[in-house]
């Protein structure tokens, strides 16, 4: 990071918390420019992250994800980024720490609602209640270190969220 980088919003958090609905309306509402990491990664690798997962491995998506990190965060224009949920489990980790992260959190039914039935989402197959309480038992820790701020999205409307963050941030980021 060069003295002239800003620091980035950057939303955390596991499958289906809502980062991507979330990190839109919060970018149009600070007047930045949104960015999604899945789908700049889809986009340069001119393929799905199901097909990124099939041919190269959790790994390969891993290393796909930190370069596009380290893509995003060198914008000269601060942005709001929607990561994917592994992201802290990755290299590209330790940019985190160095970015205003947000992390979303729900409750596991809140999340297992919204994912449905994994389409799309490749580490999601077999058991998906299970698979997510050991997903997040395992990254809680690792989203709590980046966390900036942490805010539970469950019973709350996008834009109460957005209105929310709004006015957080802008002492703390
Ligand atoms: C993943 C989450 C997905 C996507 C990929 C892996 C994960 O993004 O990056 O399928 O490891 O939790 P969303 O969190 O947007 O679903």
């Amino acid at each position: 990071m060069t003295s002239e980088t800003p620091r980035h919003i950057v939303l955390i958090g596991m499958m289906g918390v809502g980062k991507s609905t979330i990190g839109n309306k919060l970018a149009t509402a600070m007047g930045r420019q949104f960015l999604d990491l899945d789908a700049a990664i889809e986009q340069s690798a001119e393929r799905t992250i199901a097909q990124i997962f099939a041919s190269d491995g959790e790994h390969g998506f891993r290393d796909r994800e930190a370069v596009a990190l380290r893509e995003a965060v060198a914008s000269s224009e601060p942005l709001v980024i929607a990561t994917g949920g592994g992201i802290v489990d990755g290299p590209a980790a330790g940019e985190l720490d160095r970015q205003c992260c947000v992390w979303l959190t729900a409750r596991l039914d809140t999340l297992v609602a919204r994912v449905g039935a994994g389409q799309g989402r490749p580490l999601l197959s077999g058991d998906i209640e299970a698979t997510l309480t050991d997903l997040l038992a395992r990254r809680a820790p690792n989203y709590e270190k980046a966390a900036t701020l942490t805010v539970a999205v469950d019973d709350q409307s996008v834009s109460a969220i957005v209105a929310n963050l709004c006015k957080a941030l802008e002492t703390l980021c």
